[in-house]
């Protein structure tokens, strides 16, 4: 039985996003190669917890901005992990997501609430990401009866707001909140889905892969640039190799590559990093560490120097051959 209730909902007004979301659309079109004004957005998301979302967005965040580019971390995820990873917890950048509630519930730009690293500033989650999925479950039940789906753009028109003001803008998701992880991939360019080599970590890049094929409706220039294989167990290169086919397995029928760079297993460096508020390659100047936890802490700097490379480079093949598609196009017209 379905009961009616004579309730009134006030619901978010959705027209600055309809006027955002054709913003984007121009910028897109335009032709601004001079400019690479595009894939800039990274998600990282996987359907699954605990594969290493947060401590791969934040150790390429902390990479990619020692490189020179200015770098946004946005965290939609209520867990609030990026504060520790990066260890602002009990600094006034901590708001416990109270910028970023702010910013999608009034369709405003999503503006930092500071700057942790040179170079690299942030927009933390917590607990006051409630309201927003609160919102967005309500957006997505009326959508379901008008047919209307600009609500699915709210982070995406936030997003674009602050597009120029960025080289890169790095989204870390939360696992299972199905309508953040939507939002995020109508925002993103491109995905990129850590995972563990486990069968329910497999499950979780399968419903990822479904979800980015349901984002590519309203999404259609968004591309899932490659998995990366998190906290690989083994060195044993026969062992790594089955888990590479088994993960080309679930990603079947896709032409989704796995990172070459895997990112290896040392839980004492994760947890003595997140205790410090540091990303590897940071924890491994520390003083007062150990000659074998610097040396794991250095292996794993490495890792995440390597994927940070090889995701760099991904992004500009992208952008090359979206400007070489460009070129073709433009000489047969
Ligand atoms: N290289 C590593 N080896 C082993 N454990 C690690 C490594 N890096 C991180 N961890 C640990 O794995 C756990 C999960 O990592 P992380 O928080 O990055 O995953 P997540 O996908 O963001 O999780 P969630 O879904 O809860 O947001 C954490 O407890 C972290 O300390
Ligand atoms: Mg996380």
């Amino acid at each position: 039985m379905v009961a009616t209730l004579p309730l009134e909902l006030k619901l978010v007004d959705l027209s600055a996003v309809q006027t955002a979301l054709q913003a984007r659309a121009t910028r897109r079109y335009e032709d601004d190669r001079e400019h690479d004004n595009r894939i800039k957005i990274v998600a990282f998301a996987n359907g699954k917890g605990g594969v290493g979302k947060s401590s791969t967005s934040a150790a390429f965040a902390v990479a990619a901005a020692r490189q020179g580019a200015r770098v946004l971390l946005v965290e939609l995820d209520p867990q609030g992990n990026n504060a520790e990873d990066l260890g602002f917890v009990r600094s006034d950048i901590a708001d416990d997501g109270r910028a970023q509630a702010a910013a999608i519930l009034n369709s405003r730009p999503l503006t930092p609430t500071g700057s942790p690293r040179k170079n690299l500033f942030v927009v933390p989650g917590g607990d006051a990401l409630e309201e927003i999925t609160e919102e967005l479950y309500c957006q997505r039940r009326l959508a379901s009866q008008t047919g209307d789906t600009t609500w699915l753009g709210m982070y995406a028109a936030s997003l674009e707001q602050v597009y120029d003001d960025y080289d890169l803008i790095i989204l870390d998701v939360a696992p299972g909140i199905l309508v953040l992880q939507l939002q995020a991939l109508v925002a993103a360019d491109v995905v990129i889905v850590p995972s563990k080599s486990d069968p329910s970590s497999r499950k979780g890049l399968r419903l990822i892969t479904r979800r980015f094929g349901e984002a590519l409706q309203y999404n259609d220039s968004l591309v899932m640039l490659g998995v990366v294989l998190f906290a690989a167990g083994s060195s044993a290169t026969r062992v790594k190799k089955g888990i590479r086919d088994d993960l080309k397995r679930d990603l079947a029928g896709t032409e989704v590559p796995v990172f070459e760079t895997d990112i290896r297993h040392v839980e004492a460096v994760a947890v003595e990093a997140r205790r410090r508020g540091l990303v590897p390659q940071e924890l491994l100047k520390e003083k007062d560490l150990d000659a074998s936890l610097r040396k794991s802490a250095q292996d794993l700097a490495r890792d995440y120097g390597a994927l940070t490379g090889e995701v760099l480079q991904a992004i500009n093949q992208l952008r090359e051959s979206l400007n070489e598609a460009e070129e073709m196009e433009e000489a047969s017209a």
